[in-house]
């Protein structure tokens, strides 16, 4: 279990480096006042989201779960005057929350939220026809993650980045029998991310103000 002193750190750190935005702030606000879990990604993280998106020089964004918006709008802060985010939503209050969230951070030209089951969004964007994505962050219900990443495959562009949230889930990739809802669905991620042709992939464990987990970064070929 994380020892207090690894998120003392990490909200030091996070004072230091990480500067305040108030649609971030914003975010945390209205998902609690909403009742939604606070399950969104570390700020420190969201601003490793940011970073990777403005270091790949990603135009057009993919993010399969969207929940208050957060990651959606740090995502956001990353993009070109012309770039934009898909984010793929299940509940439609968390959507409702989210696009006031996204709207509010000066975004909502830039992001679009596609309603209903993520796999089914995603297989309608294929149908679509559209342009492949640049950077590709998968952060929903963890039994569909080896789904996604292979939707992430399909729907990205080569040399496209994939970021994975959720890797270690307090140690249950270990031993998947202390969460056998999730954490199975994160092993066989790992496992198509160290297998799959066309990913290269390394995972970086975390500790913090999230408890113990970390995240995967690959690149599509
Ligand atoms: C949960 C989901 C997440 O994506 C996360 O980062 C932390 C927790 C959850 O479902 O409990
Ligand atoms: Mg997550």
């Amino acid at each position: 279990k994380p020892r207090p002193e690894w998120t003392a750190a990490e909200e030091f750190l996070t004072r230091v480096v990480v500067h305040p935005d108030p649609a971030l702030e914003q975010a945390i606000s209205s998902a609690a006042e909403a009742g939604m879990p606070a399950i969104e990604v570390a700020p420190n993280a969201g601003k490793l989201l940011k970073l990777l998106v403005q270091l790949s020089g990603a135009r057009r964004v993919l993010e399969i779960g969207t929940l208050a918006g957060f990651s959606t709008i740090w995502i956001g802060r990353g993009l070109p005057e012309d770039g934009t985010v898909v984010t793929c939503e299940f509940l439609p209050k968390h959507a409702e929350v989210a696009w006031a969230n996204i709207d509010f951070a000066g975004l909502g030209e830039k992001v679009e939220i596609r309603l209903g089951p993520a796999l089914e969004t995603l297989a309608a964007l294929a149908e679509e026809g559209r342009e492949p994505f640049d950077f590709i962050f998968i952060d929903a219900d963890k039994e569909n993650n080896s789904r996604y990443l292979d939707w992430a495959v399909r729907l990205g562009r080569p040399g496209a980045t994939v970021v994975l949230d959720n890797t270690v889930w307090e140690g249950a990739i270990l031993d998947p029998d202390l969460d056998p809802v999730n954490a199975p669905g994160i092993v066989d991620a790992l496992k198509l991310l160290g297998e799959h042709p066309r990913l290269d992939a390394t995972v970086i464990q975390t500790v913090g103000s999230k408890g113990w987990d970390g995240f995967a970064l690959a690149r599509i070929s």
